[in-house]
């Protein structure tokens, strides 16, 4: 094998410098036609994608980001990735354009690797794809803060429960897998009503899923791209199988239509939209990428507030006090309520300041619908777009002293538009956002008032997948809190 691969290389190589040079000889030629933005488009195919995606598994994607600012522009770059030109449109400014021109200018793109996993998420005209993006719309409503209300107490029970088995009683444990595991209940609870223990065994298969979304579409096995594949092959089948029953239960009022998101999403389509949902692998296909991309950003969000929770006491005690406040306000037993969260200003900043130092998403792709001219450069029509909460988030000209944690950038009025931008903005505004906070929220009320902690590794590495986390799952030593605290 080995002679027959040199062989083959030697050969390739001229072909391979050749289609070097007319790259770069065209590159040059279209820059200077059209005034294209600045930057790298890296090597033929490849582009710059190992250099996109090993600061991701490094753990510092800002750096992709901010060293070709430096380099380039603190407007627009340009670079290729994914086997795509794109341009990152940076600062206030980016974000503004790009949450403004939803589908008039640009439009979602989902990379290659995404859509062969997931081929729902496709933008085009299918009957499927209708079915997706109606469901789409229907998020907001079932996700917003007076449809979660009435959950805020079956989620404090969970996250008790799973204090009570996970964390206490250990003096050792490793946070990111346990937040892991418990979004994931959390999410069968509310979303399908599924409490069944051994659905925990699923959720590797859901974390190669996501793995495999950002990566090179190698479908060889081993490849991240090929366990995802497979992964969602086999979600796929036992999700179709949960919402055909639900049908089946909900037609016979067995089931009501707001006991979980699963059949407030089924009973809100009516009339001639009815018939999209006969199909229950859109629904299904729709569901899995929901619970992937959403719930890796709020296990991140978690674990960092960890970490820095670890990190400065001082802030630690800022959030004790304030979550001992609401607790002793409660009587014994009585869960948290809608009236409790709102009473969490203090840790939702925490919480937010975490999540402008670490974005749990940390880009994200558009595709140009028609040539636009942006910051005096051209950018063509069926480009790919980026932004990056790092071009924002990382810049003291809106966050002085952008590397300091602190909590206070988020008192008063908070950060200038379009500067914080973790949850996105305009018609794609995250709608999971007042799910996701509610989920943070009662997570850190529950673990600083059973206990502090100490991190076990000082400089534990950061990794991206989808969303970054520690490369160590952040393990660190408990320190329960005397009896009479722990008890309230
Ligand atoms: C800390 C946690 C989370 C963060 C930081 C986050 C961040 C984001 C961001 C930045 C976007 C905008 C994407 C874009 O512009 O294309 C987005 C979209 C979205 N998020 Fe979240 N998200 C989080 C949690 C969740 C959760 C828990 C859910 C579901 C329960 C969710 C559901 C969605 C959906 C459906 C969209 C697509 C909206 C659309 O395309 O119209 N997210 N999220």
């Amino acid at each position: 094998m080995e002679p027959l691969f040199l062989y083959i290389l030697v050969l390739a190589f001229p072909f391979f410098v050749f289609l070097s040079l007319q790259i770069l000889f065209h590159e040059q030629k279209s820059s200077s036609i059209l005034n294209l933005p600045p930057g790298r488009t890296g090597w033929p195919l490849l582009g710059e994608t190992l250099d996109f995606l090993s600061a991701r598994r490094r753990g510092h994607p800002e750096k992709f980001v901010l060293d070709r600012i430096t380099k380039y522009s603190s407007e627009c770059f340009k670079t290729s990735i994914l086997g795509q030109p794109m341009a990152f449109l940076c600062g206030p400014s980016g974000n503004k354009f790009m949450f403004s021109n939803e589908n008039q200018l640009i439009k979602p793109w989902f990379a290659n690797s995404l859509k062969k996993i997931i081929p729902v998420m496709e933008e085009s005209n299918t009957p499927k794809v209708t079915a997706v993006k109606i469901v789409r719309k229907l998020i907001p409503q079932i996700l917003k803060p007076e449809a979660l209300q009435r959950h805020v107490s079956v989620m404090d029970d969970i996250t008790q429960r799973h204090f009570v088995s996970e964390w206490e009683g250990k003096d050792e444990i490793v946070v990111f897998p346990l937040v892991r595991k418990y979004t994931f209940l959390l999410a069968c609870r509310v979303f399908l009503s599924v409490e069944d223990p051994e659905v925990v065994a699923r959720l590797d298969l859901f974390y190669q899923v996501g793995s495999g979304m950002i990566s090179i579409p190698i479908n060889f096995p081993g490849t991240p791209f090929n366990k995802a594949i497979r992964a969602m092959k086999i979600l796929r089948k036992e999700f179709t199988d949960i919402i055909s029953q639900r049908k089946l239960d909900l037609s016979m009022q067995k089931a009501t239509p707001t006991q979980d998101i699963l059949s407030h999403l089924l009973t809100m389509f009516d009339g001639d939209q009815k018939h999209l949902t006969s199909d229950s692998d859109v629904v299904a296909d729709f569901i899995i990428g929901l619970l992937i991309a959403g719930f890796d950003g709020v296990n991140s969000a978690i674990t960092f507030t960890a970490k820095y929770l670890a990190e400065f006491p001082h802030i630690y005690d800022l959030v004790y006090r304030e979550q001992m406040d609401i607790a002793k306000s409660k009587a014994p037993g009585e869960p948290l309520n809608w009236e409790d969260i709102q009473k969490m200003k203090y840790s939702w900043n925490v919480a937010s300041e975490v999540m402008r130092l670490v974005p749990p998403s940390p880009g994200i792709f558009r595709e140009v619908l028609h040539e636009f001219m942006y910051a005096g450069f051209t950018i063509p029509k069926g480009w790919k777009l980026q932004w990056s909460a790092y071009t924002t988030h990382l810049n003291p000209e809106y966050f002085p002293n952008p590397d300091r944690f602190d909590p206070t950038r988020f008192e008063g009025k908070g950060p200038d538009p379009y500067t914080y931008v973790a949850f996105g903005g305009g018609t794609r505004l995250c709608p999971g956002r007042d799910y996701a906070r509610l989920t943070i929220l009662v997570y850190m009320h529950n673990m600083v008032k059973r206990f502090r902690w100490e991190k076990l590794l000082p400089n534990e590495q950061v990794t991206v997948a989808l969303s970054p986390h520690p490369a160590k799952g952040l393990p660190i030593r408990l320190i329960p809190h005397e009896k009479n605290n722990k008890q309230n």
